[in-house]
């Protein structure tokens, strides 16, 4: 999905927004584009192009634009070529309102067709550049649409204009009026400011005085409105911000929007269904889809629910709800330092998260025994335990319905969270749904929870971001402590949800003790994984591999989900075609895949030893080359890696040189293992 990233204040936008831009290039990087609106001609200046945030940049000198206030976006494409036209921000005809835009607009066809027929021109084949066509469609229009009746008003600031009036019935005081098209009748009005020009009024109950108004504020407070039976915008606010809030309005589907115009010195922003977070400073407002590109700024983020509309200017921020009204909310302090979220020493961030597998394995497991408890009765209390997710987590979910079957005995539904709605008549206000997904914007995971909710189910949230939207859906909550990930390919957060499931297995069955001194020990045999020794082997074996077309992994039990993981981790990074089976589906189908030379991984632990090997046997008959994943070696392997037998605690310590190969795999290969093609870190898109 793409990033978006925001800045007003007093620095100069442009820098703040390049390196804010890099921090979020994980999320997509098929084009970037910036937005800064000039201080010294007041003007927008558009820059964007196709490719990489540093060689688009480097191409285009982001950092030359001047001006304190800018928006910025990388690109993952769903609607549209990866294209300049298509890439963001996006334009009005004038080119004097600029927006970026994070999620799929479900309505674009019909909102384009309709701005089309009035006689807007289109530069990309977006769905999200209908926005920017509705926001100037909606400032052309000018004027505040026809008002049918207002009740009674207390008191009006100013009015720009008014389209018509059928009825106000009164009306106590109002500042001034510009121009009122026409009033079919008021009912008493108190006092009026200024009026410039009345088109007609009908009847006027009783007016006590008029002021005067030229443009729009924003008014605080209208007394009460009576009611507004269908008036297009009666709300009277900053033309732009008004417009806005209208366009915005007109929107289904999911979106993070920020909205820039020349002349006016603010952003507006909308949140619903994609993520969107704001960071504050002294010297100014960040906005961006995580917290990531600011923290280098500042710590204190602001998370917003859906729909919710921000109008940020140099001195003031105002945030209000578009469905609830005004809205206080609370200043949060993000944990994750700078540091954790950069690449340190390492020359990518897949080689550095999978390196920090020894300590996030322990933070993991390190969870408040209170939640831990309410959940094990949750489950024990509950009728039906779906685990739903989607990726690197539903692996991880898998592993965990056999850890909960062979520890606690209990039976676990594994479901693909985009396959959910298969399974929600089964659903009652009895089943228990674990919602597991580390960036916890994942939008098939979030559409699963509310068809969960819809049928009263409780909810435990398994997440890795605080203030994600999953992270706020549950009923509980459980981080995973594994710290930011920035590399596409889940590595670290992968190791952290199995021991979090080996954590609930165990607490279900009452063995806690036990296993925590298990994943204790478990600190030196990770460590030992990311050797120079293993990583030389790893290294040789890619170089044996890089040259196939197929690689093909078998597992029996805890080893088959182990397996899963490991062909997604190499086929994600290497683009080789890679694919895992159960051990005893091979000869049901599988088998006629091998020839001579096909790789074959062979997942081996104690537990179900003689069945996977002599599995191995019958692909060595066929010609297979054998790599064996095991504590020991065997003649049936053509190559060892030789991984210490840890039994439950397999699917940890197995899939960790398998993450070490991927990355081999694609540095081999002159891939870039953080930014694999066609793929993003969260999918907030369904
Ligand atoms: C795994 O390497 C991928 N990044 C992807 O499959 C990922 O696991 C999936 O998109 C789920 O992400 P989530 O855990 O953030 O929901």
């Amino acid at each position: 999905m793409c990033g978006i990233m925001g800045y007003i204040g007093t620095e100069k936008a442009s820098p703040i927004i390049s390196k804010g831009l890099k921090n979020l290039e994980y999320r997509g990087y098929d084009s970037v584009g910036v937005a800064m609106l000039s201080a010294l001609s007041g003007s927008l200046e558009i820059r964007k192009g196709v490719g990489k945030v540093d060689d688009v940049q480097n191409q285009l000198k982001f950092d030359e634009l001047d001006g304190n206030i800018g928006i910025g976006h990388t690109r993952w494409a769903t609607h549209g070529t990866v294209s300049r036209e298509n890439s963001h921000p996006h334009t009005d005809c004038a080119g004097k309102v600029a927006i970026i835009h994070n999620g799929i607009i479900e309505n674009n066809i019909e909102l384009k067709k309709m701005l089309l027929s009035k006689g807007h021109r289109f530069s990309g084949e977006t769905d999200s550049e209908v926005i920017a066509h509705l926001i100037e469609d909606r400032m052309n229009s000018g004027d505040i649409g026809s008002v049918d009746s207002i009740g009674s008003v207390d008191s009006i600031g100013s009015v720009d204009s008014i389209g018509s009036v059928d009825s106000i019935g009164s009306v106590d005081s109002v500042g001034s009026v510009d121009s009122v098209g026409s009033v079919d009748s008021v009912g008493s009005v108190d006092s009026v400011g200024f009026v410039d020009s009345v088109g007609s009024v009908d009847s006027v109950g009783s007016v006590d005085s008029v002021g005067s108004v030229d443009s729009v504020g924003f008014v605080d407070s209208v007394g009460s409105v009576g009611s507004v039976e269908s008036a297009e915008s009666t709300r009277f606010g900053s033309c732009f911000e008004d417009a806005c809030r209208w366009a915005f309005g007109q929107l289904q589907g999911s979106y993070a929007v920020l909205a820039m115009v020349e002349g006016a010195d603010e952003i507006v922003a909308v949140r619903k269904d994609s993520p969107l977070v704001l960071g504050q400073a002294d010297h100014g407002t960040f906005f961006a889809s995580d917290v990531s590109p600011f923290l280098e700024w500042t710590k204190d983020v602001i998370y917003l629910q859906n729909h919710d509309f921000v109008v940020a200017r140099k001195d003031s921020l105002r945030i209000c709800n578009l469905i609830d009204g005004e809205v206080d909310r609370p200043v949060d302090t993000v944990e994750w330092s700078v540091e954790e979220a950069r690449k340190g020493n390492f020359e990518h961030f897949m080689l550095k998260e999978i390196f920090e597998q020894a300590e996030t394995i322990q933070k993991a497991i390190q969870q408040d025994r209170e939640v831990v408890d309410r959940i094990v009765q949750m489950i024990q209390e509950g009728f039906g335990v779906f685990f739903v997710a989607c990726g690197s987590s539903y692996h991880a979910c898998m592993t965990g319905s056999y850890l909960m079957s062979k520890i606690a005995g209990v039976h676990v539904n594994v479901v693909l969270a985009s396959e959910f709605e298969n399974y929600e008549h089964f659903l009652t206000d009895r089943t228990l749904v674990f919602a597991v997904s580390q960036s916890g914007e994942t939008a098939d995971v979030l559409d699963a929870v509310k068809a969960a909710k819809r049928q009263g189910s409780k909810i435990v949230s398994i997440t890795n971001v605080m203030g994600s939207s999953l992270s706020r859906e549950g009923d509980e909550l459980l981080m995973m402590n594994s710290g930011p990930e920035i590399c596409v390919l889940s590595t670290k957060t992968y190791t952290s949800q199995v021991i979090m499931m080996v954590l609930l297995a165990c607490a279900l069955a009452g063995e806690d003790e036990d296993c925590a001194r298990r994943v204790k020990e478990l600190y030196m045999d990770v460590h030992n994984l990311t050797s120079k020794n293993m990583r030389e082997r790893l290294r040789n074996l890619a170089s044996l591999l890089v040259g196939k077309d197929h690689i093909y992994m078998i597992g029996r039990g805890l080893q088959y989900t182990t397996a899963m993981e490991a062909a997604l981790k190499v086929k994600e990074v290497s683009y080789i075609h890679t694919e895992a089976f159960a051990g005893g589906e091979l000869k049901h189908g599988p088998l006629a895949l091998i020839s001579e030379g096909t790789p074959l991984f062979v997942f081996v632990s104690r537990e179900n030893e003689d069945r996977i090997i002599s599995n191995a046997q019958e692909v060595k008959a066929r010609g297979g080359y054998v790599i064996g994943v095991s504590d020991w070696d065997n003649p049936v392997f053509d190559y060892w890696i030789k991984v210490p037998d840890c039994g439950n605690l397999n699917p940890v310590i197995q899939a960790i040189p398998l993450q070490i190969l991927a990355y081999e795999l694609a540095v081999e290969l002159g891939l870039d293992p953080d930014k694999p093609r066609n793929l993003a870190k969260c999918v907030t898109v369904l």
